[in-house]
């Protein structure tokens, strides 16, 4: 099998088609799940607005380009938290996610926002250039300006334009996001010092580029969240890819296949079964949190624990295969309602991240050999770059990421450089790996929940929330309150909590 054709998402799931890649890199989970409930965060109400956005931020369109702006959809409102004239503005930068899926996955922000704004990030959603997502998505020319440093313009500009318009100028603005909205929540902060006043980046991998951290360890740390359940469980899995491979190479031997694993359609390659099984495995590494979730699909609390367990208490005689399957059911059919797995079935085609994945966002990745259940593979820049060619007609630009917002020796750059940053990683992610682990100064603070998955702090409180995640998440705010009494103070006001609730914010 070619390790992963997937790209990991920063937040986003679901699985590519099959691609081109060596080893696509995994997806982050999530945000443009349809499963997404945007009445998980109740009571919290929104107007979704749009505003008008240079297509290109770094040139200048003749007045008649038609195709020089586009409809960018954000949505504002005003959260539960501290309110009132010249308070706060928590802005939420989105990823590749929609606003359902905003709502539903980020209730601290909600619960704790004076007013809000989230924006859609370009591209994704209903922010769409040219009019439509076929025009937008046509080809390398019209996706160009699908870039980091374009969105984090658009944050910008939209920021200063919202202020203006809710005579808000005075109100200092705090950035939030996860995944790989974290990385843009993170690099906003430095490059835009003059409009956030901090971030709180959440589970982003903003390491995970070049050789900076091991390109293994994703998998690595997926691998050790089956281990840490059950060694026979890992062993199982380990061993299930050379089943796999046997199976697909006998006798009829895809069709097999594709009955032991209950598809819809009989399998082309084995790759996609393959495929479908890493993925299923890093989100499930990615949302494995101490209590159910719907992030990415209806799950059961410590997910992982529940996979083992299917796999490991299978009848004896079962074979390794079966017990694959049995343990996947988990992941993809936890509800039992599904029929039949439909492998092709990306109904929200990620293709925009895949385009990121092959111009700026690449992110080296392998299978180590021992610690990992994965299939030894170790990351080819070339076929990565013939796959986005293939794909896309572009090659990847490896250098750009580290060479625009750095990350190699991080710790001294920014010591003396940044301020005011959370870092917040959960060590069962795979994706803190590739996170800043360690505090760098008095004010980017990392803050590090050993038993944490994916942006658990993002995550609207509920009552089953385990103590250290409901005393992180006030440190979280404590630290957010630091800044914004240190900015207030600096300018003589004194922000009264509270005060003022009736103002006519948004
Ligand atoms: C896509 O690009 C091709 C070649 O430039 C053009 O002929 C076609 O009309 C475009 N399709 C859409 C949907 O814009
Ligand atoms: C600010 O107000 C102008 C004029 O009504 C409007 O066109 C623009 O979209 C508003 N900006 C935002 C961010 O909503
Ligand atoms: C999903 O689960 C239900 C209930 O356990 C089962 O009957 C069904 O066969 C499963 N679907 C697939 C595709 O395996
Ligand atoms: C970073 O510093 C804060 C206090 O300033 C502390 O709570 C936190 O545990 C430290 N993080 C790490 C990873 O040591």
């Amino acid at each position: 099998m070619h390790p992963l054709h997937r790209l990991p998402l920063l937040v986003v799931v679901l699985l590519l088609p099959a691609a081109a890649w060596g080893l696509a890199p995994p997806r982050f989970p999530g945000s443009s799940h349809p499963r997404a409930r945007a009445n998980a965060v109740g009571g919290y109400e929104y107007e979704t607005r749009y505003f008008r956005q240079r297509l290109d931020h770094f040139s200048f369109p003749g007045v008649e380009d038609d195709d020089a702006f586009f409809q960018q959809r954000y949505l504002v409102g005003r959260g539960g938290g501290w309110a009132g004239r010249g308070g706060p503005i928590f802005f939420y930068c989105g990823n590749e996610g929609d606003i359902a899926w905003f709502a539903a996955n980020s209730g601290l922000v909600w619960e704790a926002a004076p007013r809000l704004a989230a924006l859609v990030h370009r591209y994704y959603g209903e922010s769409m250039p040219f009019g439509s997502k076929a025009k937008a998505y046509n080809n390398s020319k019209s996706l160009a300006y699908l870039t980091t440093e374009q969105a984090l313009a658009d944050f910008a500009v939209l920021l200063a334009d919202l202020k203006r318009n809710l005579s808000a100028e005075g109100s200092p603005v705090v950035l939030f996001g996860g995944s790989y909205g974290g990385m843009l929540a993170a690099w906003m902060r430095l490059k835009y010092p003059h409009i956030a006043v901090g971030a709180l980046a959440s589970s982003s991998p903003i390491l995970q580029f070049e050789d900076i951290v091991p390109s293994a360890i994703f998998y690595d740390l997926v691998s050790d969240d089956f281990r840490r359940e059950s060694i026979s469980c890992f062993q199982t899995i380990k061993e299930s890819w050379k089943a796999l491979d046997d199976q697909a190479n006998g006798e009829d031997g895809l069709l097999k296949l594709s009955k032991t694993f209950h598809l819809c359609q009989t399998l082309k390659t084995s790759e996609e079964l393959s495929d479908w099984l890493s993925s299923a495995y890093s989100y499930l590494a990615m949302v494995d949190y101490p209590i159910p979730s719907e992030f990415l699909m209806p799950l059961p609390a410590n997910p992982i624990k529940e996979v083992c367990r299917k796999i490991d208490s299978q009848p004896e005689g079962t074979s390794t295969l079966e017990r694959i399957y049995a343990g996947v059911n988990v992941y993809y059919n936890y509800t039992g309602t599904v029929g039949c797995f439909d492998l092709n079935d990306d109904p929200h085609g990620m293709g925009g991240w895949d385009w990121q994945a092959c111009t700026e966002m690449v992110m080296p990745m392998s299978y180590s050999e021992d610690r990992s259940m994965f299939p030894p593979y170790k990351f080819d820049y070339a076929s990565y770059a013939e796959g986005c060619i293939n794909s896309f007609g572009v090659k990847p630009r490896p250098r750009w990421i580290s060479t625009e917002f750095g990350g190699h020796d991080i710790a001294t750059v920014l010591e003396k450089f940044g301020s005011n940053i959370i870092f917040f990683n959960g060590l069962l992610d795979p994706w803190s790996g590739g996170g800043v682990l360690k505090n760098i100064s008095e004010s980017i603070i990392a803050i590090v929940a050993p038993l944490g998955a994916h942006h658990i702090d993002l995550r609207p409180a509920t009552p089953e929330d385990p103590d250290w995640l409901v005393s992180l998440r006030e440190s979280e705010l404590k630290i957010i309150s630091g800044w914004l009494s240190d900015y207030y103070g600096a300018r003589g006001a004194l922000f009264q909590p509270g005060a003022l609730k009736d103002s006519s914010a948004c």
